[in-house]
C-alpha cells in the first residue's frame, strides 16, 4: 500500500501512520548511524530521523550526505516526541525510505548573519527562512481577514484597472506607460474606479498593486505596494472610521487566533497586539497640531526639536506621525487635514473650507499612517475646478466627473496599505520584508 502524502502542519493527525511527506532539507545533524534531518514542505517543519539500522543502505547514505535544500520524498512512520522540533514540532518521523529529488547544490545562504543587501539580492532563496515564511503567512491571514470582514459586511470585489489614463493622486508619483503611442498612467489607486462601483454595486473594495514614483528612501516607501480600498455610498466621514475601527480589530484577532507559532518564531511582542479593540481615540489635524506643539516645547534635543516642529497647515513627517501615536496605545485616527496638503477629490469641510473631510489611521509604535480616507466631493463643479487646478486637462477625468451628473450621493472610502499594515503586526523595522519581492527606489532585482 502506498503510504498517504501529508502536510506537516497536520502531522499531529497522523500519530503512529505511515505517511509521505515531500519537501526540503532546512537544516541537519547527527553523526554515524543517527541522522536527524529538518524537513521544511511549506506548511511546517519535521524532524525526520534517518536511523542506519532501518534503512536501505543505499538510502541511508544519500541521507547521511544530504547538503542544505536538498529536496527529498521521505516515508515513515509519525512518532510523538515533545522534545521534537519544529512547526508545529512535538512529532517526527522514523525514516523507512528515501528518495532524493536532488542534491542541491552549496546553498548561499547558511544559519550565519548576512547583510540585508546580500539577503535582498537573494530573496528568491530567502523566503525559504523561517523568518520570511512567518512574514509571508501573517500578510496572506491579514489579506485574508480583511476581505473575509467585508464580504460580510455585504461589500463586493471589483476590479479595477492597472493601466489608467489619469492621474489618481500626486502627480508627481505617476509611473508613465506607452501606450501604443498615447500616455498611460500605472495605477496610484483604484479609487477613482471604485467611485464608479459604489453607484453599481453600494460597497465595494478592489484588491491590487499600485505604483507611486516616490523618490523617497524610507521605511516606509515602497514603489509597488498592494493596497486594498473599501468604497462605500451614502456614507460619512464618521461611518468610515467606524468601518475601519471594525476591520482593523478583525484582522488583528485572525492574526492572535491563526498565526501565534508565526508571532513566535518572528518574536513578536502578541500583547501589544491584544490591546487592539475599539474604540480607537479619534482627533482632528487641529488638536493633533496642538499635542504636537506641546510635545516640541518639552525637547531638548536640538536635533530631535527641530524634527518635531509644525506650523499649522504643514502635512506631518513620520516624527510626528511617531509622536502622536505614541500617546495613544491603539491606533489612533486624525481627521479634517489642511485641504492644500490632501488630495484633489476630498469634500471641504462645510464653512471651514481650508480643511478638509480626511482622515488617516495612524499605527501604534512608530507605524505611523496605515489607512488614508476621505468623504468624495459629490459636486460637479466643484470638483471640475479642483481637476483644473491639478493641470491634468478635463478629457480625461470626463467619466469621473459624469458620476457627479448622474445621481450623485455623498460617499466616502479608504485605502489600507497592506505592507505599512504587515510591517506594524509584525513589529519589522522596514517594509522591504513584508512583501515577497519589494520594489525599492534602489531595487527591482529579484
Ligand atoms: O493615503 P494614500 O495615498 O491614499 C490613497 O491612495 C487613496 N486613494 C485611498 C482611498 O481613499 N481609496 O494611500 C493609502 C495607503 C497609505 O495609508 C499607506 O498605508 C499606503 O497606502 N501607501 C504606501 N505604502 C507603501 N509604499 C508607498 N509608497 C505608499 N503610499 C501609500
Ligand atoms: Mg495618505
Amino acid at each position: 500500500m502506498v503510504a498517504e502524502v501529508i502536510q506537516i502542519k497536520d502531522i499531529a493527525d497522523h500519530e503512529g501512520q505511515e505517511i509521505t511527506v515531500r519537501g526540503w532539507v532546512y537544516n541537519k545533524t547527527g553523526k554515524g548511524r543517527l541522522q536527524f534531518i529538518l524537513l521544511r514542505d511549506g506548511s511546517g517543519q519535521a524532524q525526520c530521523v534517518a536511523f542506519k539500522k532501518e534503512m536501505a543502505p543505499a538510502e541511508f547514505e544519500i541521507a547521511r550526505s544530504l547538503t542544505q535544500e536538498s529536496s527529498v520524498i521521505i516515508t515513515g512512520v509519525v512518532r510523538a516526541d515533545e522534545r521534537a522540533p519544529g512547526f508545529p514540532g512535538g512529532y517526527e518521523i522514523g525514516i523507512q525510505t528515501l528518495e532524493l529529488a536532488q542534491m542541491a547544490q552549496e546553498y548561499p545562504i547558511t544559519p550565519k548573519d548576512h547583510g540585508t543587501e546580500f539577503l535582498m539580492n537573494h530573496r528568491h532563496l530567502w523566503v525559504r527562512s523561517n523568518r520570511q515564511w512567518a512574514i509571508l503567512r501573517i500578510r496572506a491571514t491579514i489579506i485574508k481577514a480583511m476581505r473575509d470582514w467585508l464580504d460580510d459586511q455585504g461589500f463586493l470585489l471589483v476590479d479595477t484597472p492597472i493601466i489608467t489614463p489619469a492621474a489618481g493622486e500626486e502627480t508627481t508619483t505617476l509611473f508613465e506607460v506607452d501606450y501604443f503611442g498615447e500616455n498611460a498612467f500605472l495605477a496610484q489607486t483604484g479609487q477613482l474606479y471604485n467611485e464608479a462601483n459604489i453607484m453599481a454595486f453600494g460597497k465595494v473594495y478592489c484588491f491590487g498593486p499600485t505604483f507611486r514614483a516616490e523618490k523617497s528612501k524610507t521605511r516606509r516607501h515602497l514603489i509597488e505596494f498592494w493596497m486594498l480600498e473599501p468604497e462605500i455610498a451614502f456614507c460619512s466621514l464618521e461611518e468610515l472610521m467606524d468601518i475601519e475601527e471594525g476591520m482593523i480589530c478583525y484582522l488583528v484577532s485572525q492574526v492572535l487566533e491563526q498565526r501565534q507559532q508565526e508571532l513566535a518564531i518572528i518574536e513578536r511582542d502578541s500583547d501589544k497586539l491584544k490591546a487592539i479593540a475599539a474604540p480607537f481615540a479619534r482627533i482632528s489635524y487641529d488638536d493633533a497640531v496642538a499635542r504636537l506643539r506641546e510635545a516640541h516645547g518639552q525637547i531638548d534635543d536640538p536635533v530631535a526639536k527641530a524634527e518635531m516642529a509644525i506650523e499649522w497647515g504643514e502635512d506631518f513627517g513620520s516624527p510626528h506621525e511617531t509622536a502622536l501615536a505614541e500617546m495613544f496605545d491603539k491606533p489612533v485616527f486624525v481627521y479634517h487635514y489642511p485641504t492644500a496638503v490632501k488630495a484633489f477629490y476630498m469634500t471641504p469641510v462645510a464653512g471651514r473650507p481650508e480643511v478638509c473631510r480626511s482622515v488617516d489611521l495612524l499605527a501604534p509604535e512608530g507605524y505611523g499612517e496605515i489607512i488614508g480616507g476621505s468623504e468624495r466631493i459629490h459636486d460637479e463643479h466643484l470638483l471640475a475646478t479642483n481637476i483644473d487646478k491639478m493641470g491634468l486637462g478635463r478629457e480625461a477625468y470626463q467619466w469621473y466627473l459624469d458620476l457627479r451628473k448622474f445621481g450623485t450621493v455623498p460617499h466616502a472610502g479608504f485605502g489600507i496599505g497592506i505592507e505599512r499594515t504587515v510591517a506594524w503586526i509584525c513589529g519589522l523595522s522596514h517594509v522591504r520584508e513584508t512583501i515577497p519581492y519589494a520594489r525599492l527606489l534602489n531595487r527591482k532585482y529579484p
